[in-house]
């Protein structure tokens, strides 16, 4: 049996909206404190104002005032193991440490599983920000 956080991101791909590319994806975030919180992709006819599953998994429990979290799903109907895209992986690292494990859905019970670092290895973040902005200060 899949693990269940698989089966909450296969159960948001019900939801998906794709009349474009009928590719369905859905995704399954947990928090640190194991809530869990699913998104699906939600297409639009200007194509690019789409909404990814994981951004709106993500927007979803920023938005209930979560911002740590310890496990991704990420599936589709194809159930292709498919993986978060850039901008994704992006998202996710504003909030994710880098060994935040990323489980792709290959079907039934196979998954491959990565962590946000390997998928986004040297990525930009606050630190980075900062990191400069210390640096402006210290050269004043
Ligand atoms: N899609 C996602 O929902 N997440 C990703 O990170 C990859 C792509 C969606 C966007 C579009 O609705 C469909 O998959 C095909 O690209
Ligand atoms: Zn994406």
């Amino acid at each position: 049996m899949p693990e269940a956080l698989v089966e909450r991101a296969r159960e948001a791909l019900d939801n998906a909206y794709v009349p474009y590319s009928e590719y369905t994806v859905g995704a399954a975030l947990r928090t640190a404190d194991g809530e869990v919180y699913v998104g699906c992709n939600i297409e639009n006819a200007n194509y690019s104002n789409s909404l990814h599953a994981e951004e709106v998994a993500v927007a979803e429990a920023v938005k209930n005032g979560h911002t740590e979290f310890d496990r991704l799903v990420v599936t589709s109907g194809a159930r292709d193991g498919v993986t978060p895209c850039g901008m994704c992986r992006q998202t996710l690292a504003e909030f994710c440490d880098e060994d935040l494990p990323v489980v792709c859905d290959l079907g039934g019970d196979d998954v491959a599983e990565y962590t946000l670092g390997e998928l986004l290895p040297n990525t930009i973040s606050l630190d980075t920000l900062e990191a400069a902005a210390a640096k402006r200060d210290a050269d004043e």
